[in-house]
């Protein structure tokens, strides 16, 4: 059986139809910025994320920009970043002249280190950081990381391109950020139908400045008061993403289905057993021994193909490994966790609707590959 990586054509009934209604309604009145259907969206993000403010724009590079340059971060500037994320998450710093420092990741949750985020910050005395909540979730120090940010004047902006939806002690993980932003590139987990973005913060300063910059500096329609550019969102976009909202909680709920049942059948013991149990820490997480645990990998990739099971590496390499880095990175803070997770991780299917069967066969896969694995390593 063929199980995608993700499938984003798994619609729930009725939504291609009220799709097309709503792309002939909106044409019809060449309604094709702005107007109703940005503002709703708005509206539904700032609910969503517990924000008062929410501004949509053009991609999710395109939010983390606009919100380092309402931050007022410029030329020359020190941000830290982690070493584990999108290349994106870099290109921002750069993008608004200001330098990159990469601070190593734990293993234990693929966040930013809060031990190297708190050297960081004493050695380079950055002016702002990003830290990435990838996959759904975030550091588990993440409120120790911003109590630090905020003790020491370091503006925090939380790339939140990969866990729209997810919570954090029971809130929306956006809540309580200084200045969040997302992506709605199609495969997220709130995808539109092309690309899009958005910035969420509770300081009306920082979003009437995102607003501005977002449409070229506009102080009024043809006077400027500052050089921004344009980043909106359009509102066939916009639309779609509403019609998705309305899907949104069931499609979340899928997920976790999908994840429980992989939580329950797949066999996480193996992690253990090809690790040193020394380095199981208190929360269970394990540090694996990465050499091991590269083997394993390279096999279950290999069984994956074999049996057509969409399976990713994200993200193969560090930032500070990527080529186009060496040229703007002032330095690395930390040591090598982030290229370990780099190195291990290895991302099975997981998107809305997946069915039994398909969740099942890759169960089974993953399942004889470990048997397998370990009759050849007789542990
Ligand atoms: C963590 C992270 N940050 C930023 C981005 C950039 O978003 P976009 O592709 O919408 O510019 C992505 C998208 O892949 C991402 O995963």
């Amino acid at each position: 059986m063929h199980v995608p990586f993700i499938d984003l054509k798994r619609f729930e009934p009725n939504f291609l139809e009220k799709w097309s209604e709503k792309v002939s309604f909106l044409s019809s009145r060449a309604s094709f910025m702005g107007g109703e259907e940005v503002e709703l969206l708005e509206q539904n993000l700032a609910n969503l994320t517990e924000n008062k403010y929410s501004i949509s724009c053009a991609n999710g590079t395109d939010a983390m920009q606009l919100a380092l340059r309402a931050l007022n971060i410029r030329n020359g500037d020190k941000v830290l970043l982690p070493n584990f994320t999108f290349w994106a998450t870099f290109e921002a710093i750069v993008n608004v002249g200001a330098v990159p420092i990469t601070v190593d990741c734990e293993m234990c949750d693929g966040g930013m280190s809060l031990k190297y985020f708190i050297e960081a910050v004493d050695r380079y005395k950055p002016k702002a950081a990003i830290l990435a909540h990838l996959f759904g979730w975030s550091s588990r120090n993440l409120q120790k990381i911003r109590n630090c940010a905020n003790r020491n004047n370091v503006a925090l902006l939380e790339d939140g391109a990969q866990c729209f939806g997810s919570k954090f002690n029971g809130e929306a993980i956006y809540k309580r950020a200084l200045i969040s932003t997302t992506s709605f590139y199609p495969s997220k987990v709130l995808g539109a139908a092309g690309d899009g973005g958005a910035i969420f913060t509770n300081d009306k300063d920082l979003a009437f400045k995102v607003r501005q910059l977002a449409n070229h500096g506009r102080g009024e329609h043809f006077a400027h008061v500052d050089v921004g550019w344009n980043s909106r969102l359009g509102s066939l976009q916009a639309a779609y993403l509403n019609i998705t909202l309305a899907h949104f909680s069931d499609r979340i709920i899928s997920r976790k289905k999908s994840l429980a049942i992989y939580k329950e059948n797949l066999n996480y013991e193996i992690i253990k057993q090809i690790s040193a149990p020394s380095q199981i820490d208190a929360n269970g997480y394990c540090n694996v021994s990465y050499i091991e645990q590269y083997n394993f990998k390279r096999k279950l990739e290999e069984e994956l193909f074999n049996n057509k099971i969409g399976f990713g590496n994200i993200y193969p390499a560090t930032i500070s490994n990527q080529k186009g880095a060496s040229n703007y990175l002032l330095s690395h803070v930390g040591g090598d966790e982030a290229h370990k997770i780099c190195s291990s991780v290895l991302n099975l299917p997981l998107f809305p609707y997946m069915t039994g069967p398909e969740i099942y066969w890759v169960i089974e896969i993953v399942e004889k590959t470990i048997q397998s694995y370990l009759e050849n390593k007789k542990i």
